[in-house]
């Protein structure tokens, strides 16, 4: 080969590399919006479009209204939108134990963990006005929030909704049910008789109280705040929040009751 062909051999590979890196400009540089993002395209400035009126956007047809709302003709209704299968209550009771439970307890008396730990007091479903308040209304809560309750409609789709509807129906029924309740060949026992069954003392069903020393949160209500790295607590393995809040503390909130688990 000559000169003159090898050096025409290497401008083509040269010019090949070329293409080569011209094939990076590809859909990750192209002109597209990005969510949440502003826009100079648009008038409004909005990159996303609002949805056009009218017009209904594929699985967003929510023809069961009641499924979707709870609400006959805007008042909550009282009934399920399917069959309160055993399956389903025990979704309802999973769904329940893992969204609910922080706030209004295992047993819903509304005195959940972080409740203990200075949230407000969040509603017990065991009163009047809440056994004999239609299914449509706890839908319509898990849904749209209520009072300082937060809404959970972007955690809980709306079919483990009701099933959380049809759990808190059923734990409302256990707190007072009587053999009349169940089909026969079911046995109602109440909680201190299997407590003894167990082993345990009859009272281990009561509600029990903390102790006055027990730790239930800052005893001013201020922040804890964490050792600094090298303050040493570290190193001992002790865990002692340093405090700089220097309120002077109020009487330990003594005897809180505290919900059966
Ligand atoms: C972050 C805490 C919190 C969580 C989690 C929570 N709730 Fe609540 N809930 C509250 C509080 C607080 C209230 C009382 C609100 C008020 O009266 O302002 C309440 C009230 C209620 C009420 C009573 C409404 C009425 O008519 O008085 C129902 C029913 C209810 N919640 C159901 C649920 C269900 C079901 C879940 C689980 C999907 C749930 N909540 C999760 C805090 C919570």
């Amino acid at each position: 080969m000559n000169q003159i062909a090898r050096r025409a051999t290497f401008a083509t590979a040269a010019l090949s590399l070329l293409f080569v890196a011209g094939c990076r400009q590809d859909m990750q540089d192209q002109p597209k919006f990005f969510p949440q993002r502003g826009t100079a395209f648009y008038a409004d400035g909005r990159s996303v479009r609002p949805q056009v009126e009218n017009t209904v956007a594929r699985n967003q047809l929510h023809e069961d209204g009641y499924f979707y709302t709870g609400l006959v003709n805007g008042k909550e209704g009282d009934g399920m939108p399917f069959p309160a299968t055993l399956q389903v209550l025990e979704r309802g009771q999973e769904q329940y134990n893992v969204y609910c439970t922080p706030c209004h307890s295992r047993v819903g008396n509304g005195i959940g963990m972080i409740v203990q730990r200075g949230y407000m007091k969040a509603g017990s479903f065991h009163t009047a006005r809440l056994e004999s308040a239609p299914l449509g209304h706890f839908f319509h809560v898990i849904s749209n929030g209520y009072g300082a309750m937060p809404d959970y409609s972007g955690q809980i789709a709306p079919a483990d909704r009701w099933a959380i509807v049809a759990y808190v129906k059923a734990l409302q029924l256990s707190q007072k049910a009587t053999q009349a309740d169940v089909p026969a060949g079911s046995h109602v026992e109440p909680l201190a008789s299997i407590a003894e069954g167990q082993g345990l003392p009859a009272s281990f069903a009561d509600e029990w109280t903390l102790p006055p020393t027990a730790v239930t949160g800052t005893p001013d209500n201020g922040l804890f705040v964490l050792p600094a790295p090298g303050s040493g607590a570290a190193t001992t393995g002790a865990v002692a929040p340093s405090r700089t809040n220097a309120v002077p503390p109020a009487a330990a909130p003594a005897g809180q009751t505290v919900p059966k688990q």
